[in-house]
């Protein structure tokens, strides 16, 4: 597969696997197409978290099949499907406390160009241009994550929702095609979480990109996404717009075991689902 450039489309069919004797994910099938924000749902154990494994393909699926813009994934290793413009969400930053958020970005991009260590000692002028590249890109993120007043701090000292900026600011310099997100905001402050909606939508538009996301804060998901997919004991119950699946009672016994608070807040008709009033639910529902 060429790396092509532009949002891919990712189709699901019929994937399953089973570790041991759990049948971790049953039968799931959904589509992602191109530039689409697809938002996965479901009670804690419902198979969400496999279902990535088997499209990043950290798991090999016993069955069915997981295609790129229609190619068929099964060959490719997960760095392979890295190469063709699969991002899993970073959490690297924390592998490096004492880099500076600048420097933690920075390393980010040499991993993206593979930047020859000599070449850029020696000065040479492409290295030096390049080298010039890379920080103008590092400035233009910092700059869009309102990252720059934590520029030189160490990432050991950020809170955990700073972090997770961080993280998602790395995401844009690898300019996926598919981003791949699990709980994004698990963890982190409620006020923190909300500034996720704006965040992600900004990081959608910026890097143009396809986008499947995990996450246990349901009325985020109906904020950010076109299509909700709900599982439920590793099968799809319900999926489609967030208008049709929040009127679907296979769905709401699927996430009412999952957060019923926050389905609350999302609201049959939705007035709270913009992230604005009656958000108080996620602490309450957080979990690691
Ligand atoms: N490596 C594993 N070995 C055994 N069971 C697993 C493994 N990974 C996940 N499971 C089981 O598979 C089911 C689905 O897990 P998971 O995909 O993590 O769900 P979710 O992300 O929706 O919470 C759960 O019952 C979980 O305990
Ligand atoms: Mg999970």
């Amino acid at each position: 597969m060429s790396a092509a450039a532009g949002p891919a489309q990712l189709t699901v069919e019929n994937v399953g696997v089973t570790f041991g004797g759990v049948r971790a994910v049953e039968e799931v099938s959904f589509t992602a197409e191109p530039g689409a924000i697809v938002g996965l749902i479901g009670a804690n154990g419902s198979g969400k978290t496999t279902t990535l494994d088997m499209v990043s393909g950290l798991v090999t699926p016993q069955r069915g099949t997981v295609r790129l813009d229609g190619a068929d994934l099964a060959e490719y290793l997960p760095e392979e499907r890295q190469r063709v413009g699969m991002v899993r969400s970073f959490q690297d930053c924390r592998l490096y406390p004492e880099l500076s958020v600048f420097d933690v970005l920075m390393l980010c991009e040499d991993v993206k160009h593979e930047v020859a260590v000599v070449p850029t000692t020696l000065q040479l002028p492409w290295a030096r241009r390049a080298e010039k590249r890379k920080q103008v890109a590092v400035d233009q993120v910092i700059g869009a994550f309102g990252l720059e007043r934590f520029r030189h701090h160490r990432t050991a000292e950020l809170s955990t929702g700073t972090r997770r900026v961080v993280d998602l600011a790395s995401i844009i310099l690898a300019e996926p095609r598919l981003l791949l997100l699990d709980e994004p905001t698990a963890g982190i402050a409620q006020r923190e979480a909300e500034a996720f909606i704006p965040l992600l939508r900004r990081i959608h538009e910026v890097a143009d990109t396809t986008i499947v996301l995990v996450e246990h804060d349901v009325p985020l998901v109906f904020a950010l996404c076109s299509t909700v997919v709900v599982m439920e004991r590793g099968r799809v119950v319900a999926a489609g717009p967030p208008e049709v699946v929040r009127a679907d009672p296979k769905a709401l016994t699927a996430y009412l075991g999952a957060s019923d608070e926050a389905l609350y807040a999302s609201g049959p008709s939705g007035a709270g689902s913009a992230g604005g009033s009656g958000n108080e639910h996620s602490e309450s529902n957080e979990r690691g």
